[in-house]
């Protein structure tokens, strides 16, 4: 049986989970493709002594192990658009390696670049973990519902808002105090206003209208609002009319273009959407042929996180190959923005 040399940079909540996840299910992983999934290198600031990384080659810069270390996978989970993560990712694809990352950021920010540099080699550039943890809605938009002509995209995408929301709603308590409590739980990015001003529901959704409608992934033109001002009254007052408030990611096909928005919701405590509480994510998807589909699932956190990283692995270890984006990169089409008509008052979503 043949070996995939697997390196990982950045040990961390999603790297921890992911060498657990990788050693726990070193057999049932090897079984699904022929191949065992063998951890080469890793590198972080330190190495962390509660992981079983006993014999693995070490490296205190992910710079030096990306470009010297002998592996067919790179997996990156540094986070940060630019910087030490998107050096690791270049230096890794200009090797012709395989990458597989958690970076929304990252490919929010250089998406399309990064998927040409794969493409010129043939090799893979997987970021399944990038939008809502551990629900396979990458997978989902670029496979199971290509054949479709979707006409919307929208979700909950940030665990961290929704636990905080959820929290606030059940206990009363306000916003400041439940956000520390989802940075100790390992929900929040490093970060925490890319979660709760958007940002980070903003970068996902940018991945998404990509997949959807074969655009450009294009963030600058997300209209980015968080939760910072949601009270515990206002949350309140929205259970009282029947709802609950969620910060949500819509991205739509309009007839000036597509709309892309991140902004707190009213959405009945009935619907689909309305129910999924705490850190759970929730995707809906719309196509002409399947008509509407939703997504459920932990979306943040080690374990969730790292089981849509190995998935990816997987693909890379079985030989499963589609373009990055659903389509070569170089075919995704400028993103042509409709202007943002003024949500303001009550947005009801069903
Ligand atoms: N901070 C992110 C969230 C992590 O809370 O959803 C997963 O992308």
């Amino acid at each position: 049986m043949d070996d995939l040399k697997i390196a990982i940079a950045g040990l961390g909540t999603v790297g921890g989970g992911t060498v657990t996840l990788l050693r726990q299910h070193a057999d049932l992983l090897a079984a699904r493709t022929g191949r065992r999934l063998r951890l080469v290198a890793c590198a972080a600031l330190a190495k962390p002594a509660n992981l079983p990384l006993d014999g693995v080659p070490f490296f205190s810069d992910a710079r030096v192990m990306a470009r010297d270390a002998d592996y067919d996978v790179l997996v990156e989970l540094i986070g940060g658009a630019n910087g030490i993560a998107l050096d690791v990712v270049t230096a890794a694809l200009q090797r012709g390696k395989n990458v597989v990352t958690a970076n929304k950021a990252m490919v929010a920010h250089h998406g399309r670049a990064l998927a040409e540099l794969a493409e010129q080699s043939d090799a893979t550039f997987g970021f399944e973990a990038a939008v809502a943890g551990g629900i396979p809605v990458i997978k989902a938009l670029r496979e199971g519902l290509a054949a479709n002509r979707l006409s919307q995209v929208y979700g909950i995408l940030n665990g961290t808002c929704n636990y905080i929301l959820t929290t606030m709603r059940e206990t009363g308590r306000e916003f400041g105090d439940v956000l520390a409590e989802a940075q100790s739980l390992g929900y929040a990015e490093a970060d925490p206003s890319f979660d709760i001003d958007g940002i980070d529901t903003a970068h996902k959704l940018a991945i998404l209208t990509s997949l959807a409608f074969g655009t450009v992934v294009d963030f600058s033109k997300v209209h980015v609002e968080g939760i910072r001002h949601v009270s515990a009254f206002d949350i309140r007052a929205a259970e009282e009319l029947g709802y609950r408030i969620k910060l949500l990611g819509i991205a739509r096909r309009t007839d000036g273009g597509i709309e892309q928005r991140v902004h707190p919701c009213m959405v009945p405590i009935r619907s689909s959407i309305g129910c999924v509480e705490g850190v759970f994510n929730a995707v809906v998807a719309e196509g002409d042929f399947v008509g509407r589909t939703l997504f459920e699932g932990r979306g943040a956190g080690a374990t969730p996180t790292a089981s849509a990283v190995v998935s990816d692995i997987l693909d890379i270890a079985a030989g499963r190959r589609t373009p990055t984006f659903g389509l070569p990169a170089k075919l995704l089409a400028p993103l042509k923005a409709a202007a943002i008509e003024d949500h303001r008052g009550a947005f009801y979503i069903r």
